[in-house]
């Protein structure tokens, strides 16, 4: 047998890109407790459960053993400074981050892109880390974008999009989907169009954001879709997701052959006919190139 170097595998292990989340309980003083994990799984839906490892020198690893129940909080791409908190060995963690108890009891973090409260079904021992699993007893999800770890440092997709340096030739457009049905716009010659918007000097994200807005609904800029050139024109499309609101202009256009016969761009056109195939997979590619030819390579999914 080989013998394994374990700084080495612990380097192997962290090139698989996960999300962060925050394992809330209390202990028997009902005081909150909780630690940093990129350990979580979803595994079960019918029952609904998830699970967790903590590590068995966590200094909460007995109350947890005790606890009857625990909650996952999926960290949005801002709470960086909520990850590190809840990862170093600050004496008072919930000092800084707002909270409230959910419904089955344990602290639910403000601001997190999702939440799972869940009574403990299940511990198992393995090797130095313990497994949780829990029964999800409620949840909510929001549309705000979460935050990614991989090989020790943190993703942030959306954010990432301030670093594209803005030139006039730049045009961003909003990839708004909602139940199947992707958001479109007349473009003022009979044809259908994606929400698009031209970058200026404020930079890709604020014209995201301006464009999001000038649509009427609430939704959160996701990845980055697909990148080409139109003529001269940089093209770069994000996925939106949409929790709210009905749209001050244009429609919801179910993703169909029918439903996209009269968009006018064909590269768009591509593009959405793409994003119909994929969708339902939640299996995403990215498309580089320019209107006539190009490649997709698999998006890692930066969630
Ligand atoms: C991104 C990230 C992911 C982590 N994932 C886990 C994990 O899944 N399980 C775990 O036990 N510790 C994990 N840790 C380490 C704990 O958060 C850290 O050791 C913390 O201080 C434990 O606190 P405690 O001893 O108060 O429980 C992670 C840390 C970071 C920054």
């Amino acid at each position: 047998m080989t013998t394994i170097d374990p700084r080495a595998l612990r380097s192997a292990f962290g090139t698989f890109l996960t999300g962060v989340t925050v394992v809330t309980a209390h202990d028997e003083n009902n005081a909150p407790l909780g630690f940093t994990a990129n350990s979580f799984t979803s595994v079960s839906l019918n029952p609904p459960m998830v699970l967790v490892c903590v590590a068995n020198t966590s200094r909460n690893f007995e109350t947890l053993m005790k606890a009857t129940g625990f909650a996952v909080n999926i960290l949005a791409e801002s709470q960086i400074d909520v990850s590190n908190t809840f990862a170093r060995p600050v004496e008072d963690r919930f000092a800084t981050v707002g909270w409230n108890k959910g419904p089955y009891g344990a602290p639910i973090l403000n601001d997190v892109t999702a939440w799972f409260d869940c009574s403990m079904h299940k511990t198992v021992d393995a090797g130095d880390h313990t497994i949780l699993i829990g029964q999800v007893e409620d949840f909510a999800t929001t549309a705000t974008p979460g935050l990614g770890y991989a090989r020790g440092a943190y993703v942030t997709p959306s954010t990432a999009a301030e670093a594209i340096e803005p030139n006039p030739n730049l045009i961003v457009s909003a990839l708004i989907e909602r139940n199947g049905e992707v958001l479109l716009l007349d473009d003022g010659d009979g044809g259908l169009a994606l929400p698009e918007q031209q970058v200026k000097s404020e930079g890709v994200s604020a014209a995201l954001a301006q464009l999001i807005a000038s649509t009427g609904l609430k939704a959160e800029p996701g990845f980055v879709y697909s990148v080409f050139e139109r003529g001269k024109h940089q093209h770069i499309s994000f996925m939106c997701q949409t929790a709210e609101g009905e749209p001050s202009k244009g429609r919801f256009v179910p993703m169909t052959a029918s439903g996209f016969a009269r968009i006018s761009d064909p590269a768009i056109l591509s593009m959405l006919e793409r994003f119909a195939t994929e969708s339902p997979l939640g299996n995403f590619g990215m498309y580089y190139g320019n209107q006539h030819s190009g490649e997709v390579r698999p998006v890692i999914k930066e969630k």
